[in-house]
C-alpha cells in the first residue's frame, strides 16, 4: 500500500504564506516595510496570494505583544473574514490549547467549514512565550506537557469530527458520548501542527496531518523527515511536511543580499535578544534540547521562525532551485513570509511559482522515462 507521503515527491510542492494578522511584518527589524496587519490589507493579499497560485494561507495566534507584534487580530475569525473574500485559498488557523479547549475549536471550525465548503484548517501550536500565558492567567506547562496537551487536543478534535458519541479519556480532556451535529464538511479541516522538537516530531507522527518546521537547510529538513519517517512506519500517521523560509526574490542576487543585509541591520536589538531569551522556553527546553530555535543565531532571531536558514533569497531561479532541493529533502510544502507582502507575493507568483512547476515537469518526465 502507498500512502500519501510516499508518493508525495511526484506531486506539486504546495505554497502557503504568512498571514501577516499581527503588526510589524514577520522580521523584528525597523526597517519599513509596506505590509498590513488590517482586514483591507489582508483581504486583497489573499487574492493575490490565491491568484499567484498560493494554496493556503496561515494565520497567527497572539493574544499580547510581543517583540514587535503590537496589535494581533484573532486568528479564527481572522481566517472566516479571508475566506469570505477569496474562492479557492485555504486558511490555516492557529489554535492555541490552554486558551482554547477542543470543545469549542471544533464547533467553531465544522462550522466555519461549513460555510466555506471545506476551505478551513487548523495549526495547532504548543506556546513558547510563557509571559503570554501569565497575563492572560492561563498556566504555564513544562516543555512536553504542552505537547501531551496538544495531543490529547488533536485526537479531542478529530474524534468530534469523525465519530458520534465521541468517548474520550485523557489527562486533560474529557468526552462522554458527545455528539457533534452539523459535523464538518469535507474533506475535513487538515490538522497542521507548528513545533520540532523530539516531543513535536512524536506527536506528529502519531496524530497530525502536517508538520511544520521553522526554516532550515534541506541538509537539517532532511534529518527532521528521516526521524517521523522512522516514527511513521511504526504509528501509521504519515505527517506531510511544511518548512518555514523568508523570501527575498529581485532580479538580481546582489539587490536581494542587499535587502536581507538591511533587514538585519534595522534589526532591533532589545527586541530580538528578548525574544531569543523567551523562546528558548521552546525546543531548547525541550529534554533533548532540539527542536525549534534551539541552534539559532542573532541574524537568525530577527525572522520569527529561522526563516533566513533555508536560504530563498536570491534571483527566481536560484530560488526555484533551492524549493526543488526542499522538496527533495521531503518538503511537501513551502511556508512563506516575505517584506512587503502584497508586491512580493504577485513576484513570486510570477516569477518564482512557474519555474518551480517546470523544474517538477522536466523532473517528473526524467522519472517517466528511466
Ligand atoms: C509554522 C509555525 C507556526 C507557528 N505559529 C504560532 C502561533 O501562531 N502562535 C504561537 O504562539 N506559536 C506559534 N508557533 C510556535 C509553536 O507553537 C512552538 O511553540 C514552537 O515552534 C516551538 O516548538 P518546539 O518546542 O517543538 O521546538 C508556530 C510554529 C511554527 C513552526
Amino acid at each position: 500500500m502507498t500512502s500519501h507521503f510516499d508518493n508525495a515527491p511526484r506531486e506539486p510542492i504546495r505554497f502557503a504564506y504568512w498571514v501577516p494578522n499581527v503588526s510589524g511584518g514577520l522580521v523584528i527589524s525597523k526597517i519599513p516595510q509596506r505590509t498590513g496587519w488590517d482586514a483591507e490589507y489582508n483581504r486583497k493579499l489573499a487574492q493575490i496570494a490565491e491568484e499567484a497560485g498560493f494554496d493556503y494561507g496561515l494565520t497567527q495566534i497572539r493574544f499580547t505583544a510581543g517583540y514587535g507584534a503590537e496589535y494581533q487580530h484573532e486568528s479564527v475569525a481572522f481566517s472566516h473574514a479571508l475566506l469570505a473574500a477569496t474562492t479557492r485559498l485555504k486558511v490555516i488557523a492557529a489554535l492555541l490549547p490552554g486558551p482554547w479547549h477542543p470543545t469549542l475549536a471544533a464547533k467553531q471550525i465544522a462550522t466555519i467549514s461549513q460555510l466555506t465548503e471545506g476551505r478551513i484548517a487548523v495549526n495547532i501550536v504548543s506556546g513558547w512565550f510563557s509571559g503570554e500565558f501569565r497575563a492572560i492567567g492561563e498556566p504555564w506547562l513544562d516543555h512536553d506537557e504542552r505537547y501531551r496537551r496538544s495531543e490529547e487536543f488533536i485526537r479531542s478534535l478529530r474524534g468530534i469530527w469523525t465519530q458520534d458519541n465521541f468517548t474520550f479519556r485523557g489527562d486533560f480532556y474529557r468526552y462522554s458520548d458527545y455528539t457533534l451535529k452539523p459535523k464538518p464538511a469535507q474533506p475535513l479541516p487538515e490538522i497542521f501542527q507548528g513545533g520540532s522538537s523530539r516531543a513535536a516530531r512524536d506527536m506528529a507522527a502519531r496524530v497530525s496531518d502536517w508538520y511544520f518546521t521553522n526554516g532550515g537547510t534541506p541538509e537539517t529538513i532532511r534529518a527532521q523527515v528521516d526521524d517521523i519517517r522512522a516514527k511513521s512506519a511504526e504509528t501509521g500517521n504519515h505527517p506531510r511536511i511544511g518548512v518555514n523560509a523568508f523570501v527575498i526574490a529581485r532580479d538580481s542576487e546582489a539587490e536581494a543580499r542587499a535587502v536581507l543585509q538591511e533587514i538585519i541591520d534595522h534589526a532591533d536589538p532589545d527586541a530580538v535578544k528578548a525574544f531569543g531569551h523567551e523562546v528558548k522556553n521552546a525546543g531548547k527546553a525541550s529534554p533533548e534540547g532540539e527542536g525549534n530555535w534551539a541552534k539559532s543565531s542573532f541574524e537568525d532571531l530577527v525572522q520569527y521562525n529561522d526563516g533566513f536558514k533555508t536560504n530563498l533569497i536570491g534571483t527566481p531561479d536560484q530560488i526555484a532551485e533551492r524549493i526543488l532541493a526542499l522538496k527533495d529533502a521531503g518538503a511537501d510544502l513551502a511556508l512563506l513570509a516575505f517584506l512587503h507582502f502584497q508586491e512580493d507575493v504577485a513576484y513570486f507568483g510570477a516569477h518564482v511559482i512557474p519555474r518551480v512547476r517546470a523544474l517538477e515537469a522536466a523532473r517528473d518526465r526524467r522519472a517517466e522515462a528511466a
